[in-house]
């Protein structure tokens, strides 16, 4: 198996848009930047991508067609929380579909893509020591640094890599273990949520989790609907604002 390589910028627009560009890459090629300038978040927003922050980029071009890989991005949340529980101890929350919180502060993103090269794009965006968020997110996000005394981002960069690996090996094998592992740690479970779609929203009632990560909702009418990432977004009914 060839070795996995690493391509490192101190600043970039977008780790992921890079290595989409980047036509012939192998599997196991990854991007990381310390600042992205056009950050990109899941639904088309923007990550804010500031100094203190680990953003990384990684190709998985895997020979499975991409309807058999609907459990990798919840896996990739077990990954990257395993990667800073190694390290750091924190509860480490997980916010379906793919969002780490640390005393309900978002600290880590994840944007899965398809890539262009065959395969799939997988972007990590930690917030590790992160001084200041603009106005919009002050009470939304925030960095590991808060939580703890040190974060080493190059420590921590070298720790998700392993753990990236592992993921790549245990797709298929240990899905059923990793997707447990994410059920346990998933905050979004057992609430009343709001699901949020471009044709409006609806409360519901967050139940279970289904075989690939999506969540089973049941509205109250009593119907249920199995909403898969990319979808809707879902928030929790105490958030609102
Ligand atoms: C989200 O929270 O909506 C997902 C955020 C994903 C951010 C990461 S940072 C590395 C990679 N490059 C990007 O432009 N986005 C992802």
């Amino acid at each position: 198996m060839e070795p996995w390589t690493l391509i490192r910028y101190k600043t970039i627009d977008s780790t992921n848009t890079a290595l989409k560009e980047m036509s012939y890459a192998p599997h196991g090629t990854m991007v990381c930047s310390e600042v992205q300038t056009g950050g990109r978040g899941r639904l088309g927003r923007t990550f804010v991508s500031q100094e203190g922050g680990l953003y990384l980029s990684l190709l998985l071009k895997r020979q499975e067609p991409l309807d058999r890989l609907l459990h990798l991005t919840p896996m990739v949340a077990v990954a990257v929380r395993r990667a800073i529980t190694d390290l750091y101890p924190l509860q480490v929350d997980i916010k379906w579909i793919n969002d780490l919180q640390v005393c309900g502060k978002k600290v880590c993103g994840i944007l899965t893509e398809v890539a262009p090269q065959g395969g799939v794009i997988i972007g990590i965006g930690i917030n590790c020591t992160t001084a200041a968020f603009p106005p919009e997110l002050q009470t939304i996000a925030g960095s590991l640094g808060e939580f703890c005394d040190t974060v080493d981002r190059e420590q921590l960069l070298h720790r998700l890599i392993v753990r990236l690996k592992e993921l790549d090996t245990a797709l298929f094998p240990e899905k059923k273990q990793w997707l447990q592992e994410y059920k346990n740690a998933c905050i979004t479970l057992k609430k009343e949520v709001l699901v949020i779609s471009p044709t409006g929203q609806e409360e519901a009632f967050a139940e279970d989790l289904g075989e690939n990560g999506e969540i089973i909702v049941r509205f109250p009418d009593g119907t249920r609907k199995s909403i898969s990432m990319g979808e809707v977004s879902l928030r929790p009914i105490q958030e609102r604002k």
